[in-house]
């Protein structure tokens, strides 16, 4: 597991980086960035062979040619990569990547900084670990300013978290589902640990196994039914509907599907910073049942509008404006935040990628140390990025 910590600092003027990867602006660390862009002639037009999986990072692509494979050994020591000269302003040059815990070879998921006591809660996820068919009744809990993590239990038990989100001194949480039981949409106490399940079912029918969830300022809820926890055995229930992005009102716990994907699968999501749009992934390249990967199936974050009434001019749960915003370089997006900012930010491979939410150009990407690393979900603190994911080496 990796949590890292991505210090931000003030936005700093730059000298607009040119097509040479050691051409970063003045003041930003050439050993932690990289500028990749096909304005080096290396990289627009890789002489020999080359050749890559879309799962792995460009970096790791195999390469006939010593000067390009020079240049991915260099970008594969680095911690931010910029596509674009925004990134270098957005990231600022004293931002660092530093790895809090190692814990077992494993997913980790659903992180819910509060801010309150400065405490990170997340959640080990999925075989293989666990209990039962590798589900997991605890969760974990990382006090940021001496880096103790211990575990936790809440009361009741709750089994499967997948997803989190802070608000108004509560984390509200998302489950797979578990042995005994499909999965709900519930609300946890931080001073209490205390867990109450607000939302098990749709119109009378359970869920598949919620993967994430993310809220608005009115308070309601956006989540997303997956094919994951389930194709993951994590409960012994069905399949009864397509992957769903559901609404919930946050004020009625009145539920309606946003969207099916007859074929994909639902994962991240997130409400822009204005509240207009919504950023779904779709990961359908992820195979479940058996699990695998599809190096032509989707890995795609989609851009969204939410209708307003024609006579009230109120935000509808409907969507609209569906487009591509864009397919990840490497991998899938898991995790997806949006920054105060408004920036998209989406965890996946080894990166955790920065998204221009109108253009959706991909600005750069923050790196984990690459390896087997894999970052897979983020929160955003108060100048901080905490990252969890899977993986044993660090920065
Ligand atoms: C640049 O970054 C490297 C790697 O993180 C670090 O060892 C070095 O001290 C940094 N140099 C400066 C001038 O900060
Ligand atoms: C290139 O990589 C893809 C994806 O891993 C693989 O399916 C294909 O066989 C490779 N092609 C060559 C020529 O190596
Ligand atoms: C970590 O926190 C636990 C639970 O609060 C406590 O029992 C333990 O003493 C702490 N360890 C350290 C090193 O502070
Ligand atoms: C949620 O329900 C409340 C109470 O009926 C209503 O006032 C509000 O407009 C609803 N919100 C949305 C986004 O539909
Ligand atoms: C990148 O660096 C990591 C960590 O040192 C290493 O494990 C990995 O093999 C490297 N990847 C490539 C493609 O060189």
């Amino acid at each position: 597991m990796i949590a890292s910590k991505v210090m931000q600092f003030g936005l700093v003027g730059l000298a607009v980086a040119q097509s040479r990867l050691d051409a970063i602006p003045t003041g930003f660390n050439a050993s932690r960035w990289a500028w990749v862009s096909n304005e080096n002639p290396l990289l627009a037009v890789i002489p020999g062979e080359f050749n890559r999986s879309a799962f792995d990072a460009p970096s790791a692509a195999k390469v006939s040619d010593s000067r390009v494979a020079a240049i991915n050994q260099q970008i594969n020591q680095t911690s931010f990569v910029a596509y674009d000269p925004r990134f270098f302003d957005i990231i600022g040059p004293d931002a660092t990547v530093e790895q809090l815990q190692v814990l077992p070879f494993q997913v980790h998921e659903a992180p819910c900084f509060i801010p309150e006591t400065s405490q990170l809660f997340f959640v080990q996820w999925g075989p293989p670990g666990g209990g039962e068919n590798g589900g997991h009744n605890y969760q974990y809990l990382l006090d940021l300013k001496t880096n103790n993590l211990t575990t936790l239990q809440t009361d009741p038990p709750t089994w499967n978290i997948h997803g989190c989100v802070y608000s108004k001194g509560k984390l509200h949480v998302v489950t797979d589902g578990g042995p005994h039981e499909t999965g709900y949409l519930a609300t946890i106490d931080p001073s209490t640990w205390e867990r109450r399940t607000i939302l098990n079912n749709h119109d009378e029918q359970p869920f598949i196994s919620f993967n994430d969830l993310d809220m608005d300022r009115e308070g309601n809820y956006y989540m997303t039914d997956s094919l994951s926890g389930w194709g993951r055995y994590l409960h012994p229930y069905g399949q009864p509907t397509a992957p769903t992005v559901y609404f919930v009102n946050g004020t009625t716990l009145r539920i309606k599907p946003l969207m099916y994907l007859e074929n994909g699968n639902t994962n991240g999501i997130a409400v822009s910073a204005d509240g207009s749009s919504l950023y779904v992934a779709d990961t359908g390249a992820s195979l479940v049942r058996p699990s695998g990967r599809d190096e032509q199936g989707p890995r795609d974050l989609w851009a969204f509008d939410f209708a307003t009434s024609k006579t009230t001019g109120q935000k509808l749960p409907l969507l609209t404006n569906k487009r591509l915003l864009t397919r990840a370089i490497q991998y899938f997006y898991d995790g997806v935040r949006v920054s105060r900012g408004g920036w998209i930010f989406g965890a996946g491979g080894e990166v955790v990628d920065v998204v221009d939410p109108e253009s959706g150009w991909i600005l750069g990407s923050i790196r984990m140390g690459g390896g087997q690393n894999g970052p897979v979900n983020l929160v955003f603190g108060e100048n901080e990025l905490w990252v969890v994911g899977k993986g044993v080496f660090g920065m």
